[in-house]
């Protein structure tokens, strides 16, 4: 809520064993590892590694019939989202509704940390998959 200007929040990336790509960011780049939590809405097990700002999420899908799941199958490992944080994400999906940029999610939902977020289509953003939050203060 302190901007207006989108920031980077995260860059997700999807991993097939989350202990063992948790091992390598804590014990091989020796970077510290905070929260872990399953997401059930959207089908994935995500840790988030401090790398300062942004962050790094690291997500396992926790079924082969989801987003996360169907991406490793097609894709495998590597880089899946960038997450730009928005003041008012229901502003900002309106506004860019208005422009045509294809939606995948036209509401936000509870993403990770009982944030709000919403996903833009790929095909409209130069084929990287975008997600927005907007933090909700814990
Ligand atoms: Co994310």
């Amino acid at each position: 809520m302190t901007t207006k200007t989108p920031r980077i929040a995260h860059l997700g990336i999807a991993v097939r064993d989350l202990d063992a790509a948790v091992a390598f960011y804590r014990d091989v780049l020796g970077m510290p590892v905070g929260t872990r939590e399953v997401v059930g809405d959207q089908g994935v097990e995500v840790a988030f590694i401090h790398a300062g700002e942004p962050e790094i999420e690291l997500l396992r899908p926790t079924k082969a019939d989801s987003p996360v799941g169907r991406f490793l199958e097609k894709r495998g490992e590597g880089l899946h989202h960038v997450c730009l944080q928005v003041a008012d994400i229901r502003a900002e999906l309106r506004r860019l509704e208005a422009l045509g940029v294809p939606l995948v999610d036209r509401e936000p939902r509870v993403g990770a940390g009982g944030h709000l977020v919403a996903f833009l289509h790929p095909k409209g953003a130069r084929g990287v998959l975008i997600e927005l939050e907007e933090k909700r203060s814990s």
